[in-house]
């Protein structure tokens, strides 16, 4: 499963190299406080999945240039400030293995800072000087927030169905990941077809790659995830192996089971929980939807010859399909 990942920068290798150099410096500043927060951040790094996928997608369609480095620095800044704040609202102690940000700072600096961050990205964006990576990015922007709220939002209606879950997703994983494949081909090409096709491939690998987080929350390791397990639940976020169950049932049913989840979540029965959920279907029903959007993926890529840098982009569907972190 890492190999996956390490096989996604087989064909990128240098230009990684040279991306972890844009990121760290565009982060920091002569603010002591923010500097701190950012080497912090930057220590613990994380999958890095976004500019990978940048990178590749810009290879995919031409050279990789300058703008792509300052575009994948940037897409895994807003992603950090993305979780920065997510963690505050999820009020999350743990992150990549480590305490979150907000759990040592507390909020009032962890709010500032992913502020900055975003405001940070949304800067270096304009240096990109290109009116189509802009929009793109406005529009990212928008969605992100959005999604979280939206998350919110169903977090205290409990009502959430399968298309509203796919839609809060889209808006709040997806916006990012394909963000991430199209600013990718816009930094490399001028070609509309090939700039779509890898829209609608990070738009597919997205929404994949949100259902399988939601289902490590539910299957995974804490030691390997890095981040609590069985947190969603607890919060009230309804995930898709979840809305699936509760899709078998009548209402009254409904209102029995939601309420037994809960009680069992209360007193921390995370094992019991994990079988009922995988016994009822739901497991299952979210693997298989994964497998279908990841059949869809890779035909988003048939209008691109074969190539080292396609293949990469095929493991980076297989390393979501596998993978424990
Ligand atoms: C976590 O993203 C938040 C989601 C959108 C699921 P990642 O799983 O990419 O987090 P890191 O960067 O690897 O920690
Ligand atoms: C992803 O959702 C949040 C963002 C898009 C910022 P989650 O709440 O599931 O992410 P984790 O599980 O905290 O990483
Ligand atoms: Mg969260
Ligand atoms: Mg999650």
């Amino acid at each position: 499963m890492k190999k996956l990942l390490d096989e996604m920068v087989t064909p990128i290798s240098d230009e990684y190299g040279k991306f972890d150099n844009y990121f760290t410096e565009s982060m920091l500043t002569d603010v002591k406080l923010i500097n701190s927060v950012v080497r912090y951040v930057a220590k613990r790094k994380g999958k890095r999945f976004r500019p990978r996928l940048c990178l590749l997608s810009a290879k995919l369609c031409g050279k990789i240039n300058e703008n792509t480095y300052k575009a994948s620095a940037l897409i895994e800044m807003i992603h950090v400030a993305t979780l920065i704040h997510d963690d505050i609202i999820d009020e999350a102690d743990l992150r990549r293995g480590w305490p979150s940000v907000g759990r040592i700072w507390k909020n009032k600096v962890s709010i500032l800072v992913g502020d900055y961050l975003f405001s940070n990205a949304l800067s270096n964006m304009c240096d990109i000087d290109d009116w189509d990576a802009l929009r793109v990015l406005s529009k990212t922007a928008k969605r992100l927030s959005r999604g979280e709220i939206m998350q919110v939002e169903s977090a205290i209606s409990k009502d959430l169905d399968e298309s509203g879950y796919l839609k809060m997703i889209g808006d709040k994983t997806s916006s990012l990941i394909s963000a991430s494949t199209l600013i990718g081909a816009i930094t490399a090409t001028k070609d509309d077809e090939k700039r779509q096709a890898l829209f609608n491939y990070g738009e597919k690998i997205g929404t994949m790659f949100q259902i399988k987080d939601d289902l490590l929350d539910i299957t995974g390791l804490e030691r390997e995830i890095g981040k609590p397990t069985m947190f969603d639940l607890k919060k009230n976020m309804l995930t898709l192996p979840i809305i699936y169950i509760l899709s078998t049932k009548d209402k009254t049913k409904r209102k029995e089971l939601i309420s037994h989840l809960k009680y069992l979540s209360k007193k921390k029965k995370k094992k019991e929980i994990k079988s009922m959920i995988i016994e009822m279907g739901g497991v299952e029903y979210a693997e298989n939807k994964i497998k279908e959007l990841s059949e869809q993926a890779i035909v988003d890529l048939n209008i691109f010859k074969d190539s080292e840098v396609k293949t990469a982009l095929i493991s980076a569907i297989n390393f979501n399909m596998t993978r424990k972190l």
